[in-house]
């Protein structure tokens, strides 16, 4: 019996070894208990809100945790990324919980009031008053589509983009998307919604290796864009003023007070007449906030 026992001890962990990300198979199940420890945990480091019907995701993800540690025991891993030593796979873990879906262009009307409105309005003030500066915050960047399409869109409407001081600050909480979104390669699949003329101006084949199907962000427009590891809960270490932030398709994962809290800090960092682009999935209904609407998921200072 107690060979049989065995048997299947070491057929649980070698499915869970091969279920991957998907699999939410782990050696030893999670109690209740430390399912809400783990999702408290989330909750207090990121805001990200992990409710009962996200604990499949959670296993999953944890079950790929233990396998890259080598423990086999959540309670194990939990006592260990809550410690001081755990500091860094405190960080593999939250990124691993975090999803990180994006593309080129997503929700592409924003791209287009962007260029139609917001930069033509902020580029003539700016003239006129004889200050270049252009600054843009993507608060939750993923692997850098945002930012490079944000980046994309200005040179496109800038005459003499070399006379201006541009910059974009684009933050993540997660390490492994950040690591990505520097690199700036990305597959043939990736860039469908890239307008041609784009791909030919800002993309080129990716030197020094890589398949022919991967194209690389040019130098000059990975320039306008610094990436920085940022939890945006955590205090900001920067000053602004921006002239616009895009903080798209993240709030959703955080309840009403924590929305309310980060709108509110973000926009102090707006400037006057600076506008906010939040996901077409998200609102500001029901916050408070001193941000006007303009129109949906546009907001300004
Ligand atoms: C679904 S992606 C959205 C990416 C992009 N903004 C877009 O709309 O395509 C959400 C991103 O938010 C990041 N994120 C989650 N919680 C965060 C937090 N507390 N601080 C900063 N970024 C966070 C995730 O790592 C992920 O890359």
């Amino acid at each position: 019996m107690g060979e049989f026992k065995g048997t299947i001890e070491r057929l649980r962990r070698m499915a869970t070894i091969e279920l991957g990300d998907s699999g939410s198979f782990m050696a030893h199940p999670m109690s209740e208990s430390l399912f809400r420890q783990f999702s408290e945990l989330v909750y207090e480091q990121c805001g990200i809100n992990l409710h009962e019907g996200k604990r499949t995701l959670l296993e999953a993800r944890l079950a790929k945790r233990l396998r890259a540690t080598g423990m086999d025991c959540p309670e194990e891993y939990y006592r260990y990324i809550t410690s001081a030593e755990g500091r860094a796979e405190l960080i593999h873990f939250l990124d691993s919980v975090s999803t990180n879906l994006t593309a080129f262009f997503r929700e592409v009307q924003h791209f287009e009031y962007l260029e139609r409105h917001v930069l033509p309005e902020i580029v003539e003030r700016k003239r006129a008053e004889r200050r270049f500066r252009l600054r843009a915050w993507c608060a939750a960047c993923s692997t850098g589509e945002e930012p490079y399409s944000i980046a994309m869109t200005v040179l496109s409407v800038l005459d003499r983009p070399e006379t201006w001081d541009f910059k974009i600050l684009a933050t993540d909480i997660s390490t492994k998307v950040l690591a990505i979104a520097e690199q700036g390669r990305y597959s043939r699949e990736r860039l469908a919604k890239v307008p041609e003329a784009y791909r030919r101006l800002f993309f080129r084949g990716s030197p020094g290796g890589g398949s022919a199907d991967t194209f690389e962000v040019i130098p000059e427009v990975r320039r306008i864009v610094t990436f920085r590891r940022l939890n945006l809960k955590d205090p900001y270490p920067f000053h602004g003023p921006f002239d616009f932030i895009f903080c798209r398709n993240v709030m959703i994962y955080f309840d009403k007070s924590t929305q309310e809290s980060l709108i509110n800090r973000m926009a102090a960092y707006l400037a006057p007449g600076g506008y906010f682009f939040v996901g077409h999935a998200e609102s500001l209904t029901g916050l408070k906030h001193p941000l006007i609407y303009v129109k949906p998921a546009v907001y300004r200072k």
